[in-house]
């Protein structure tokens, strides 16, 4: 029996941090063993907010290398650009026809930013562009290109599934045939919140990230600046109550959390003591990850090389799909 389908989209806005390696990189690459994976990088995406040609591509390489060092292995998978897949744009294409206006109208990355104009006295649609408008159709065309089962996201990408589904559901009712597999979104509710340097949630709008793969040096300066309370060596420390240990958590086994427990209640260790143990053990574990980063990344044309292979796998049953749909709506 064939393997279900897990794709999801990945898109190159900025450097990724642990808060996206726990959140999103770490779940994704596990689930993909069980299915028939395609992940891709969602470059066409990311064109409605990056206008920078050079930075679009160095991110797009980086966001690559990182999955692959991460553990993402192209061999196993499809692992493409959405761009080098062009079905996806006759599909949006097709799509549109069968998208109410109105369903984009409730998309809430939309909705938010008509609200922040308001909110700020602007046009509604100030900074608005078609591409964000419509953002949740070439979604679901990435998405229906391959019939997809399952769509690993995060939160808020949960309500542009289910709108890729609704699509789905009245082109297959309008033809009286299953012509797209209706996919059903996945979240990782499990996955804790990474706190960031502030213990508030780890996030880029917070400016309180720790970047994946940086220098361990530069990864040692930035743990130093987590932010702790002003306790005494010697004072015992509630672990419950600190951003280090809850970073702690997340890279120490069983053991190693619990000697660390003790060793906050009982006092005599302080936090600088605790951040360095923190530091070391991140290091150590993202110390073979950064490696095999270095290495993809001193050489981008290889890196170009291996999305472009992963796009002709991914065209094959691209095309198949195009190809249906064209023959079901009189376009062949
Ligand atoms: N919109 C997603 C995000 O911002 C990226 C994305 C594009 C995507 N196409 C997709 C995710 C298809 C899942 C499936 O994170």
């Amino acid at each position: 029996m064939s393997r279900k389908v897990c794709l999801t989209g990945i898109k190159p806005s900025g450097i990724p941090h642990i808060g996206n390696y726990f959140g999103a990189i770490k779940p994704a690459i596990e689930l993909a063993k069980n299915y028939d994976a395609r992940y891709f990088i969602a470059d066409y995406h990311a064109v409605n907010t990056i206008k920078d040609a050079a930075l679009l591509k160095e991110l797009t390489r980086k966001l690559a290398a990182t999955w692959m060092a991460c553990g993402l292995d192209p061999d196993t998978m499809m692992f493409y650009r959405q761009s080098d897949v062009p079905e996806t744009f006759e599909l949006t294409t097709i799509l549109m026809a069968f998208t109410s206006k109105g369903l984009m109208n409730r998309a809430h990355a939309y909705k938010a930013s008509v609200q922040e104009n308001t909110l700020a006295g602007n046009d509604p649609d100030a900074g608005i562009n078609m591409g964000l408008f419509t953002y949740p159709v070439l979604m679901a065309a990435d998405i229906l290109l391959f019939n997809t089962n399952i769509v690993p996201v995060g939160k808020d990408q949960k309500q542009h599934v289910e709108i890729a589904a609704d699509v789905a559901q009245s082109l297959n009712h309008i033809y009286g045939k299953d012509l797209l597999t209706v996919p059903e979104p996945v979240i990782s509710e499990t996955t804790q919140v990474i706190v960031g340097l502030d213990g508030r949630k780890m996030s880029k709008s917070y400016d309180n990230v720790i970047p994946l793969f940086l220098p361990s040096k530069k990864l040692r300066k930035i743990v130093m600046k987590i932010v702790t309370n002003s306790q005494e060596i010697e004072e015992p420390k509630n672990p419950e109550t600190s951003h280090i240990f809850s970073l702690y958590k997340l890279f120490a086994t069983e053991e190693e959390q619990a000697s660390a427990h003790e060793r906050y209640l009982t006092g005599g260790m302080g936090w600088g003591h605790a951040k360095q143990e923190l530091f070391e053990i991140m290091d150590a574990h993202f110390t073979p990850m950064r490696e095999k980063y270095d290495m993809l990344m001193e050489d981008p044309s290889h890196i170009d090389a291996i999305l472009k292979e992963g796009a002709e796998k991914a065209r094959t049953i691209a095309s198949e799909t195009v190809k249906r749909l064209r023959n079901a709506i009189g376009i062949d």
